[in-house]
């Protein structure tokens, strides 16, 4: 059920944007593709057994040597909000500016990397990028959905394109913290302040947006593919 309650979550958080902001934000027709089948309950269920150098594997992916190369974003501000990764250090995203006709289209990619379940797994990923923004690649390659090049991406390369990195342990849901792991569970606060920095740098002025967010935590895994059918999938899922 995990997944689907994000995909509700990122609607609703839309929403909650707040004031003038989700006013601005409404206006823009957001597609969310997002890319599930009906795994939910083995994720679940086999979500503790993947530990975080699996991880590492799953979302960076080979790119060729001359992709663009997008350097990191901190969001100093956060903090005063208290939109902060597992650890307390500040989120972050990556952005290539759009130019020409894509100068006023935003496509928003929330950076995969499945959740942490428990204090042990969330503690150990305060050393990690999925935790913690001292520890994200400091400068990532742009492919894909995400490239500038046209015979590449044809449809988005000259938008406005953000990775806003992932590091709060739950998705961009969440909010509470635990005082004896320091661990900040803020998945919510972050999603804020990154639609909020989005919306300083022009997003407030979109004609269209996408958001996208890939389950990638899922794919590459043999054990859970192996019980599951290819989306959309409707014949085992309970
Ligand atoms: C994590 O997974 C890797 C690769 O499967 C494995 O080599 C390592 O021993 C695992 N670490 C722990 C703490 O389970
Ligand atoms: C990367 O660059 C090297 C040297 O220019 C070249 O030999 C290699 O084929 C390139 N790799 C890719 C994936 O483009
Ligand atoms: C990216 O970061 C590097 C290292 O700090 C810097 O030299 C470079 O100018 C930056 N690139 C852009 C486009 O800001």
């Amino acid at each position: 059920m995990l997944p689907f309650v994000f995909v509700l979550g990122l609607f609703e958080r839309v929403g909650e944007v707040t004031g003038e902001e989700a006013m601005e934000l409404l206006r823009v027709p957001l597609v969310v593709v997002f890319v599930v089948g009906c795994f939910w309950v083995r994720w679940v269920s086999g979500f503790e057994a993947w530990n975080v150098s699996e991880f590492s594997s799953v979302d960076g992916g080979v790119s060729p040597n001359d992709s663009l190369m997008v350097n990191l974003t901190l969001i100093p501000s956060a903090a005063a909000k208290g939109a902060v990764c597992l650890d307390g250090t500040v989120p972050g995203y990556h952005i290539h500016r759009g130019s020409g006709s894509g100068a006023n289209n935003w496509l928003i990619q929330l950076e995969g990397g499945g959740w942490c379940n428990n204090i042990r797994t969330c503690v150990s990923r305060k050393t990690t990028r999925h935790g913690s923004s001292n520890y994200m690649e400091k400068i990532l390659p742009f492919t894909g959905i995400l490239s500038d090049k046209p015979d590449e991406n044809p449809d988005f390369y000259s938008w406005n394109r953000v990775n806003l990195r992932y590091c709060d342990g739950a998705s961009f849901t969440g909010e509470g913290q635990n005082e004896a792991a320091k661990l900040y569970f803020r998945g919510q606060r972050i999603w804020q302040a990154g639609m909020e920095e989005l919306m300083s740098l022009g997003m407030r002025n979109a004609k269209q947006g996408i958001a996208k967010s890939v389950g990638d935590w899922y794919f590459e895994r043999s054990e859970v593919k192996a019980i599951d059918c290819p989306y959309p999938c409707d014949k085992t899922c309970p």
